[in-house]
């Protein structure tokens, strides 16, 4: 007999009653069910709607149903579909008639609401956790390399020198924004949905703000039907998780191209690296493809969220049952893709020779001769037409600029002095780009100094 029944002649159909079932995956919000289940009955019991030694039966019923759920003793069952009604029956079964009394002023509506804030509001907390750790581990790599010059590129094409460090604070500072999302959208799931019941609250006494302020909740939501039927929180958190993603897979993808013989620019560690079942050479960066490859059902369970809540009516419908597979897949996925990044790219070694050499060819100091040009009086325009015709020439003859003679400067501008050859060193290139956010070891190291104390005023 379904806690449902009473008004049904026929058992459910067994395929409708396997399709209808949710226990498949939201058995994992037991814990939230159950503290949420506690704090609804102290209320009901505070409030006179029960007695209190009623509610403190109901309290000791579930606290042993979740150390029976957490010793592996209970067995979940789809006859009792989801794990709301999944524990309201053991409780019936284990405490008797009075444990028919929690489910008063309450529905499954508000109840699901409820659990899953709770639920996502912990798993938001552990990937910001996750978040503060891949931004520690990046900038000790920056630190260590504020000195290791690599080509900047724009379009894949060598563009100007910067170094390694500030290649790796570009990410930082979008993990940094992807940490405040994160927690922006905590704050807009922090408000406590429990008595809204189906739609329209109930004629109970009810308290709602004791259940908010006993589950540690920042205050409770305002409208009933809203607080049963939006889960823009999931889409909120699916998004940020998404950005999150996006970031990873370009990392990844520059990870990628960086182990590859051609670029050379960095070795993975062979613990963060898998081989070829054919060839026996291969050392391949599956960790960063994967995350890659991953990012991509993130996305798409966020345009599943969007897509099935975007023509259901006010207020609760059971297409929105369909919000928790979707969600705690992304959130798994960024939880496992997060950590092991951040390891792979804390243990891989990073070539700085390569990286120099590499800086050195394809004209990353052009710009820096224009420049040269610029300072000693000549306009912009004119100074860049005199270096592109450099350039040329050096293509030609297979030649960096700074390999040319003074004399072969001087037959392209006789403003060429022998000080043309320091103000288009890599080291000047990248020192004398001083101005804040700037690759110059000064201008690094300030932000650098600046994140550590943001990380402190965190942890
Ligand atoms: N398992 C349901 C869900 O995840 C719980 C709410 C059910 N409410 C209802 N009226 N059928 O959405």
């Amino acid at each position: 007999m379904k806690l449902w029944g009473g008004r049904f002649s026929k058992e459910t159909d067994t395929q409708v009653n396997d399709f209808n079932s949710s226990i498949a995956f939201d058995s994992r919000m037991y814990k939230e069910d159950i503290l949420g289940s506690i704090a609804h009955v102290t209320m009901l019991g505070d409030q006179g709607i029960i007695e209190v030694e009623e509610a403190n039966e109901i309290k000791s019923g579930l606290l042993n149903i979740l150390t029976e759920i957490e010793e592996g003793k209970i067995e979940f069952s789809i006859d009792a579909e989801d794990i709301h009604m999944n524990i309201e029956t053991k409780l019936i079964e284990k405490i008797g008639d009075v444990g028919k009394k929690l489910h008063t002023a309450r529905s499954r509506n508000d109840q699901v609401a409820l659990d899953l804030r709770m639920y996502l509001k912990k798993e938001v907390e552990e990937i910001s956790g996750y978040l503060l750790d891949i931004i520690e581990t990046l900038v000790n790599n920056a630190k260590a390399n504020t000195e290791t010059i690599m080509p900047g590129y724009t379009h894949l094409q060598r563009a100007q020198p910067i170094t390694f460090a500030h290649h790796l604070m570009a990410y930082v500072e979008m993990f940094r924004r992807d940490y405040g999302r994160i927690k922006d959208c905590y704050e807009r799931m922090n408000y406590m949905p429990l008595g809204s019941g189906a739609l329209a609250t109930s004629t109970y006494p009810i308290d709602r703000q004791k259940v908010a302020d006993i589950l540690g909740f920042n205050g409770i939501t305002l409208n009933s039907l809203d607080s049963v039927s939006d889960r823009d929180f999931t889409i909120e958190l699916a998004s940020a998780i998404s950005i999150i993603m996006m970031h990873l897979s370009r990392f990844s993808e520059e990870i990628i191209l960086w182990c590859s013989s051609e670029f050379a620019f960095i070795t993975l560690d062979d613990a963060y690296s898998t081989g070829s079942s054919i060839m026996p050479q291969k050392k391949n960066p599956d960790v960063a493809e994967l995350v890659r490859g991953k990012s991509g059902r993130v996305f798409g369970d966020l345009m599943g969220l969007l897509t099935m809540m975007k023509g259901i009516p006010l207020a609760y419908d059971k297409d929105m049952q369909e919000d928790k597979e979707a969600i705690f897949d992304a959130v798994d996925t960024v939880k496992l893709c997060l950590p092991v990044f951040t390891k792979m790219v804390e243990t891989m070694t990073v070539n700085k020779e390569n990286m120099r050499r590499a800086a050195g060819k394809g004209f990353t100091n052009a710009t820096d001769a224009a420049d040269y040009l610029v300072k000693k009086g000549l306009p912009f325009r004119e100074a860049h037409h005199v270096i592109g015709t450099i350039v040329a020439y050096c293509t030609t003859n297979q030649k960096e600029i700074e390999e040319l003679t003074l004399e072969e400067f001087k037959s392209f501008s006789d403003i060429f002095q022998e000080d043309v050859y320091k103000a288009i060193s890599l080291e000047t290139c990248v020192n004398e780009r001083k101005v804040p956010g700037g690759p110059s070891f000064i201008a690094v190291n300030n932000h650098i100094a600046f994140v550590e104390e943001y990380l402190k005023g965190l942890k």
